[in-house]
């Protein structure tokens, strides 16, 4: 059951108005806290995937079907965050539940090759044909490693141009310079949706740049589209230079059939995807020009190695086969992202009527709110947005029924329909009425 909240004086602050709703999650999460306090004895934060973390304690979530989702003390939640673009089939989708089943008949891990690996492979080169072959990964991390390992064999270059802003993974991120944790390749760091200025960069560099990896829109970086005009001047100036375009296609394939690349008309060397394409189990896959791949061919002399013990487990590749093909048809693909829209497009109107201090920015199905009503075009302009309006929307969302990711991330998935839809934008209407000036411009 949704908690139900209570209505506030408008003249509440904000720093009480946020210590009231933190209170009321903690009081109403026992059993979510609990489980917390003990896995934080085995575990660093209670923790084994950073961005789940959030004070007081994270949600323990018990069980998901359709658009729902419960947690441990019994509350029910409709799913906006549909596991950060990976969840795009909703919990439990019977065909897919039943290609695993199948699968497993014949037993999960086979030390050989299967009848599905291939079967896959064709079904991602033709939705995706700039992919001419593809190999498969556990993770979207380990396919971008594998995609910048490719480029710098195939060019003999070491430099890679990333983006400040940019996450390709958990040992590539990449804030103004690259975390603690990011692999220490020589990486030349761009700004964003400013083609002048990478082109600079490009030009300096040009002789020894292997590769140019980005995010047709920056994902984790708050859902901030690559201008169009952006992304094909990279291309132009990867062309000119000899270096390995390679668009991170993790979360935006889903954007359309064939991936934001076919939205644009943008044709990069290499592709690399994951989240939802093995059906919601664990995937990965980096593919792209016959000549660049080719390099793995293990029957060539000097061939890369491409290890995995998972790379081709038979659950990721039943329920990949299964989604791509009875449950996410173009059509499911073209709806869902239209949904999406008219549902951003809904809450910014709201916002902008309410002079609200909040915008969802993003493209089709996957979006973020933001608490500011600035334009947002690159990662720096998220420095005007304020923390506290972000988190105090969470909790109210949280304890309306609505789950989406604490830092604003929300991924439609195909069982979220208009109902559910509605029944958001009448959340954030409901809070914008409550908290009056606290969310003001
Ligand atoms: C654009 C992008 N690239 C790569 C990754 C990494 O994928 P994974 O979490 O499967 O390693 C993500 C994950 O969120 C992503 O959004």
């Amino acid at each position: 059951m949704p908690i139900s909240p209570r209505r506030q004086e408008s003249n509440v602050s904000m720093a009480a108005a946020l210590a009231e709703a933190r209170a009321a999650y903690d009081a109403a999460n026992p059993e979510s806290r609990a489980r917390f306090e003990a896995a934080a004895r085995v575990m660093p934060g209670g923790n084994t995937r950073s961005v789940l973390f959030y004070e007081p304690f994270p949600l323990c979530i018990a069980r998901g079907e359709g658009p729902r989702l419960t947690d441990v003390d019994g509350h029910g939640y409709v799913d906006f965050l549909g596991e950060f673009t990976a969840g795009i089939f909703g919990h439990s989708n019977p065909i897919i539940r039943a290609a695993i089943d199948r699968a497993l008949d014949d037993g999960i891990n086979l030390a050989g090759h299967n009848r599905l690996e291939a079967e896959l492979a064709e079904i991602v080169c033709r939705r995706f044909p700039a992919i001419e072959q593809v190999r498969f990964t556990n993770s979207g991390t380990e396919a971008n490693l594998l995609a910048l390992a490719a480029a710098m064999a195939h060019t003999g270059r070491r430099k890679i141009l990333v983006f400040k802003g940019a996450y390709h993974g958990g040992v590539l991120v990449f804030g103004d310079v690259p975390s603690p944790v990011t692999v220490p390749h020589d990486f030349v760091l761009a700004p964003y949706n400013d083609l002048s200025g990478t082109e600079a960069l490009i030009d300096a560099h040009g002789p020894s740049l292997a590769a140019i990896l980005v995010e047709p829109m920056l994902g984790a970086g708050g859902c901030i589209p690559g201008e169009p005009a952006f992304l094909a001047g990279l291309r132009d100036a990867a062309t000119r230079h000899g270096a390995v375009l390679i668009f991170d296609e993790v979360m935006t394939s889903r954007l359309s059939p064939g991936g934001r690349q076919a939205e644009l008309g943008i044709v990069p060397d290499m592709t690399t995807l994951g989240k939802y394409i093995g059906g919601g189990a664990s995937f990965g896959a980096f593919g792209g020009k016959a000549e660049i791949m080719a390099r793995f061919d293990p029957r060539r002399p000097g061939a890369l190695s491409h290890a995995g013990t998972f790379n081709n487990n038979v659950i990721s590749m039943a329920a990949g086969i299964a989604g791509m093909t009875k449950v996410l048809t173009p059509n499911a693909i073209t709806a869902l992202n239209a949904r999406g829209t008219a549902l951003r497009d809904a809450l910014n109107a709201l916002f902008r009527e309410r002079d609200a201090r909040l915008q969802v920015t993003g493209l089709g199905s996957i979006m973020s709110v933001h608490a500011t009503h600035r334009p947002i075009r690159a990662p720096q302009d998220l420095a005007a947005a304020d923390p506290d309006i972000k988190d105090l929307v969470f909790f109210d969302l949280i304890a309306r029924g609505f789950y989406i990711a604490r830092r604003g991330l929300m991924a439609l998935s195909l069982p979220i329909g208009n109902a559910e839809t509605a029944g958001l934008i009448a959340a954030f209407d409901d809070i914008l009425a409550v908290r009056g000036p606290l969310l003001a411009r």
